[in-house]
């Protein structure tokens, strides 16, 4: 599998077969996380946009494997704040990098920053585009809950307008012969290019504004965040930040094998009384983030 140099952008500038790829060799990381493979590469992480799990997970993962990182956890630390291009910015950081890291809140800048690039960018959320990492975390966690990633049915919840997260996993499962059910409010339903992404692959997909009448469809319960920062319209945001609250009581009807997922942070969506259910994986998703982070950094630079 030839993935040196190449940038990830959207999940779907990866093959299955690249996918599964990667998720193999994340199971390799898994057994064995500190091998020094990256000795003498400096990772650059551009972050222009808040971030704890993607940005940490990043900087653990070249850590763990002998590597040195260098970059920014704001756009207001660094130059850009004078008002220096994102062009710029990249040209720049590539001099003193072997690959870059990057989170902006412009949907295209992680492609127009790989155009611009001579080093590979790794895309870790494009406003409301694209989040292709925390879809192969998320392709991980299933596989790893489930046994395989085909044929299962995921139930998504929440803000499938802005979410990112959710549109690349849709367009990511459509290669595994997924059932998609859709659970929103009628001002955040999924977008129509990602459904008519659903449609051509002859798949089926759902819509729902009750999240019970869902449940008990899931293999995956994919509940996400309202995304605040995202709306123009303040009052919108207030009218729909609490339309679903998953708790534990909701549970009962679901399947032995469900697990729920969020790619987090959660605000309130999910009650804290679902911790402690068997079927809660949210935590042990955001530590399989590591794995994938280091298989993919691994691949690009051409070192597995
Ligand atoms: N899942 C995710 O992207 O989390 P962060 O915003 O904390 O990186």
């Amino acid at each position: 599998m030839d993935l040196k140099n190449r940038s990830l952008v959207s999940i779907t500038d990866f093959s299955k077969e690249e996918i599964l790829y990667i998720l193999d060799l994340a199971e390799e990381f898994e057994k064995d996380q500190r091998q020094q493979i990256l000795n003498k590469h400096v990772i650059a992480s551009l972050f222009f946009e808040p971030s704890t799990r993607t940005r940490l997970s990043f900087e653990s993962a070249v850590q763990y494997l002998g590597g040195s990182i260098i970059g920014f956890a704001s756009a207001d630390t660094s130059s850009v704040k004078k008002g220096e291009s994102l062009k710029d910015t990249i040209l720049t950081v590539s001099n003193y990098s072997d690959l870059i890291v990057m989170r902006n809140p412009l949907d295209g800048s992680a492609r127009y920053a790989s155009e611009v690039s001579p080093v590979p960018i790794i895309n870790a959320g494009d406003g409301a585009n694209q989040h292709p990492t925390q879809c192969l975390l998320d392709l991980y966690s299933i596989r790893k809950t489930q046994g395989s990633l085909e044929n299962i049915d995921i139930v998504m919840v929440g803000d499938l307008k802005y979410g990112r997260t959710v549109h690349s996993l849709v367009q990511a499962l459509s290669l595994f012969n997924a059932t998609f059910h859709f659970v929103s409010p009628e001002s955040l339903k999924m977008p129509s290019s990602v459904k008519t992404w659903v449609k051509n692959a002859n798949l089926e997909y759902k819509q729902y504004t009750d999240l019970s009448e869902a449940i008990p469809h899931a293999d995956i319960l994919y509940m996400t965040r309202v995304q605040g920062e995202r709306f123009p319209d303040p009052l919108e945001y207030e009218r729909v930040k609490n339309a679903y609250i998953l708790e534990n009581s909701m549970l009962g009807k679901s399947k032995e094998n469900m697990k729920v997922l969020h790619p987090l942070p959660r605000v309130n969506e999910i009650n804290e009384d679902v911790d402690n259910n068997p079927k809660a994986y949210y935590f042990q998703q955001a530590k399989n983030g590591v794995y994938v982070r280091q298989a993919l950094i691994a691949a690009i630079l051409g070192l597995k």
